[in-house]
């Protein structure tokens, strides 16, 4: 199958992607501090100087997911009560969410369903890592919520040449077999592209880049997380589209995780899914 678009001119696309705004960079910046050099005063001020994100803050902190009792009406008291982490995952989920609200229908995905599988995989990422690795949580959430954001730009193409897309997967093809076949680059690579040029943590680009890669000896053991949250993320999509569902078993195995450990880790998700799907839509 011939090439259809010229690699140098999709990866040209990284460099005209707007770039991270600066309350965004800021706030990347401040919520990476150590807890005791926070300042939760400098964060709130760059927070309320952004509408859509002070009332997002408000959302969230107000969602069932805190459970607070009396209604949070500032965003200082917001910032406290979610802390640094959870501000952060806020900002960066916003920002993805910001960038494909208009859906990757290329892909057959909604706007709605790519923050889901997003989060969701986040959240999965989290889950594993506070079992198996709990220093590098915080990177699990950032490599969840962006792994799959080369698609971003490839999902155009794949709108344009559908057809020729489609018979790639139904020859037998993987996504990204096909995106490299057609584009000449997959969303991995593209995405850990889009990563670089914003400037995020090079380990994360790295993650991204191998993150539909096989597992073999020497795979970073994050990669090998991502893509037990991943598999566990495809499972109920898989399901309602009447697609076979699997986990990739070669990763489970790497990351010592049972069948027992990934049906309770299953159900875990589950619930919070209903919850986090709606924390950045109206
Ligand atoms: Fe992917
Ligand atoms: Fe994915």
């Amino acid at each position: 199958m011939p090439p259809v678009a010229n690699v140098d001119d999709v990866i040209a696309q990284v460099d005209s992607l707007p770039p991270l705004p600066a309350a965004t960079q800021r706030l990347l910046v401040l919520t990476s501090l150590p807890p005791d050099r926070a300042d939760v005063g400098e964060i709130s001020k760059v927070i309320t100087h952004e509408p859509a994100l002070a009332a997002l803050a408000l959302k969230w902190v107000n969602s069932p997911l805190y459970g607070v009792r009396v209604e949070v009406r500032n965003v200082h008291q917001a910032v406290s009560l979610m802390g640094l982490r959870v501000i952060r995952q806020m900002v960066l989920g916003f920002e993805l969410h910001s960038r494909t609200s208009q859906g990757l229908f290329g892909y057959g995905m909604s706007a709605a369903v790519f923050s889901e599988h997003s989060l969701s995989t986040a959240t999965a990422c989290q889950l594993l890592a506070e079992r198996y690795m709990p220093a590098l949580k915080d990177e699990a959430f950032t490599l969840g919520m962006l792994h799959d954001i080369g698609m971003l730009l490839l999902d155009p193409l794949v709108k344009e040449h559908r057809e020729l897309f489609a018979a790639a997967l139904r020859g037998g093809m993987t996504q990204e077999q096909a995106e490299r076949e057609l584009f000449g680059i997959d969303h991995c690579a593209l995405g850990a592209r889009i990563l670089q040029a914003w400037n995020l943590p090079e380990d994360t680009a790295e993650q991204i880049a191998l993150h539909h890669t096989p597992v073999e000896e020497g795979t970073p053991p994050l990669v090998v997380l991502l893509k037990v949250g991943d598999s566990l993320t495809e499972i109920p999509f898989a399901e309602r589209l009447g697609h076979p569902t699997t986990v990739d078993e070669a990763a489970c195995r790497a990351l010592g995780i049972s069948t027992d450990g990934l049906k309770g880790l299953q159900a875990h998700l589950e619930a919070s899914r209903e919850g986090a799907a709606s924390l950045f839509t109206g």
